[in-house]
């Protein structure tokens, strides 16, 4: 039976600074974490068995995220003390994955499309792995894979300086339990990790059989603020359907493909899809979206707000218009009643302000 290993471990150090108190596969897109949309995608392929690696500074959160389980897995917590690599990883779930055929997801990895293709290709061709590739601006983040004229994969480079293609390796993977033995037979790379790509590439080397697959649908690696405010952009865009179980006034409207979760108050505002906003949010004499996450427990008064994302707790108050914004938890932007001129700011790590 087909397994799945969920990565969701590591140090975020991108996204700062979200990550500093939220794990990046828990960050929200569409006012759900990552990781949701990850195990759609397993739960979709029909797989069950579903084991999930944390680091000790994210398994409290992850677990808490996953717990509700509405795909009906049955999951595994495999913790993982150190982010020492995704080839790692496999090491510290060998005992999870025995000797069945897995999957690997980067738990921060959202696809527009699902498993199947790969699945098909995994089975028809019996590989011993099969990798996702999609064509990108800059690979030089990424691992990145050579096809030959007949679009066989002859090579495999990790976050090269001077890379050889532009197809990046997308965060999904088909194992065979042959790849056990190649990840025991390498090396930490220069940055100290045990990378699956080196493990992949001994694969090739021993003449076993990999195999790529191009993605035909999008791919978003989270990484920074303006990829959080795309991703947020392109799955309202494709994923939301009008769905109000709030309450709205007479004065307001309510334009498009909008969700208002529970419990929600528009009030003397207008709301354009697509948008989504969390349980237990008030609107009040304010203009929501489009393009817009708001979390649970908001406050949005007196203010626009477009293309943003909200977190939980956030209260925007007084301002005039707020776009491509990201504002983490309990974060508050008001306008003050004295000198408008004077700013005064209570900014945490890593904030940013653009004025
Ligand atoms: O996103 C695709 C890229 O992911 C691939 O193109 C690269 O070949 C692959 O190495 C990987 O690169 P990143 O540098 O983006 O990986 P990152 O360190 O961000 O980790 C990816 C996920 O795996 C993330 O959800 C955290 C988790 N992780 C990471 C490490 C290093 C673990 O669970 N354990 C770890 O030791």
């Amino acid at each position: 039976m087909m397994k799945a290993l969920v990565l969701c471990g590591g140090r975020g150090t991108r996204l700062r600074p979200l990550t500093y108190t939220l794990p990046k596969q828990l960050i929200p897109v569409a006012n759900r974490p990552i990781v949701h949309y990850v195990m759609d995608h397993l739960a979709a392929a029909g797989i069950r068995d579903v084991g999930v690696i944390v680091a000790p500074e994210t398994r409290e959160q992850i677990e808490n995220a996953l717990a509700t389980n509405p795909w009906g897995f049955a999951l595994t917590y495999v913790l993982q003390p150190q982010p020492m690599g995704l080839a790692h990883a496999l090491v510290v779930a060998r005992e999870f994955i025995g000797s069945d055929p897995f999957v690997m997801y980067l738990g921060d990895n959202l696809l527009g499309s699902g498993l199947q293709p790969l699945m098909d290709l995994f089975s028809r061709e019996r590989a011993d792995a099969v990798v996702l590739l999609k064509e990108v601006s800059d690979p030089r983040h990424f691992g990145v894979a050579v096809l030959d004229g007949e679009g066989r994969l002859t090579r495999l480079v990790e976050k090269p300086a001077d890379p050889p293609s532009r197809l990046a390796l997308v965060g999904v993977y088909i194992f065979s339990p042959a790849i056990h033995k190649a990840v025991q037979e390498i090396e930490p790379s220069w940055r100290g990790e045990l990378e699956i790509t080196d493990a992949i590439q001994r694969l090739l080397d021993r003449g076993n059989r990999v195999l790529g697959e191009r993605l035909q649908t999008w791919w978003l690696d989270c990484g920074k603020k303006d990829d959080l405010l795309e991703a947020n952009r392109v799955v309202l865009d494709d994923w939301i359907r009008r769905d109000i179980r709030g309450t709205v006034d007479e004065e307001s409207r309510i334009v498009g493909r909008v969700v208002l979760e529970e419990g929600t108050r528009v009030e003397r505002s207008e709301i354009r899809g697509p948008t989504v906003i969390g349980a237990g949010t008030i609107v009040q004499d304010a203009f929501v979206g489009p393009y817009t996450s708001i979390g649970q427990r908001c406050t949005i008064s007196h203010a626009a707000l477009e293309h943003s994302v909200a977190l939980d707790g956030v209260r925007v108050e007084a301002v005039e218009r707020l776009e491509d914004s990201v504002l983490g938890r309990n974060a508050v932007v008001r306008r003050h009643g004295g000198d408008q001129r004077a700013l005064r700011l209570l900014i945490g790590d890593d904030a940013e302000v653009l004025l």
